[in-house]
């Protein structure tokens, strides 16, 4: 997977609310005088939203009970054929100080004690959950125009049980999760080449260790 990073110098967001449709939209504008020499106004894009008749209301909740209702509407975006990756999140976390940071995860797991997913704790995320425990989930299944956003408390599962998801994983990705220290340069795509195939002859005939930064 690659990831590009875009940093913006003293980039303001503004934000503010609107309701529509039974979904709530953050319009944010950027405002940095960098940003003015492309000045991209985007203002007419639009996609073509459905219709009131076919618009959300309460009355189709499949429950009251918010992990019920996630469970239904999960299932029906994993049955969605154009929905790729069903459970494909965006994860946002902040620092101490409050600076957001958001990229996407995959869940792995839920139920009513909540909702599970894997990363390295070394990653920027890992770090600020380390001295700021808390997270905001969103999932956005765009044939189906729906969004669910999640947020509380995040607490590491035990090693065992990263363990036992860690070998349960192809081998090529487990080797792939150690190869590529997260959120830290590496020189160029070759290191990461060699470094992979080292450990692939490294453990050729063994078990991968699980690093313990995963
Ligand atoms: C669809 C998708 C799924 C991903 N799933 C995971 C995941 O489950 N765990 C993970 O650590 N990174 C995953 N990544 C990579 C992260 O988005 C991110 O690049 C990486 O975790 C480093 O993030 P950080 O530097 O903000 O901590 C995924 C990326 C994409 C595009």
């Amino acid at each position: 997977m690659t990831t590009i990073c875009l940093f913006g110098k003293n980039l303001s967001l503004y934000g503010s609310l609107t309701v529509r449709n039974s979904r709530v939209y953050l319009q944010a504008f950027c405002t940095e005088s960098t940003l003015h020499s492309t000045d991209m106004d985007l203002s007419n894009m639009r996609k073509k939203y459905k219709g009131d008749e076919e618009s959300f209301e309460e009355s189709h909740l499949a429950s009251l009970d918010p992990i019920k209702q996630f469970g239904n509407w999960f299932d029906e975006a994993t049955k969605c054929p154009e929905i790729g990756e069903a459970n494909a999140m965006c994860i946002a976390t902040a620092s101490k100080d409050g600076r957001p940071s958001a990229r996407m995860v995959l869940l792995k797991g839920y139920n009513n004690e909540g909702f599970r997913f894997f990363s390295n704790y070394e990653s920027r995320k890992g770090i600020e959950l380390e001295s700021n425990p808390y997270a905001c989930l969103v999932f956005y299944w765009e044939p189906l125009n729906r969004q669910i956003r999640i947020e509380g408390n995040v607490e590491k599962i035990s090693y065992q049980a990263s363990c036992d998801y860690f070998h349960s994983r192809p081998k090529s990705s487990q080797i792939g999760a150690v190869v590529s220290r997260q959120s830290t340069p590496v020189p160029n795509r070759d290191y990461l080449r060699q470094k992979n195939a080292e450990l692939l002859e490294k453990y050729k005939d063994t078990e991968v260790q699980m690093p313990d930064y995963w």
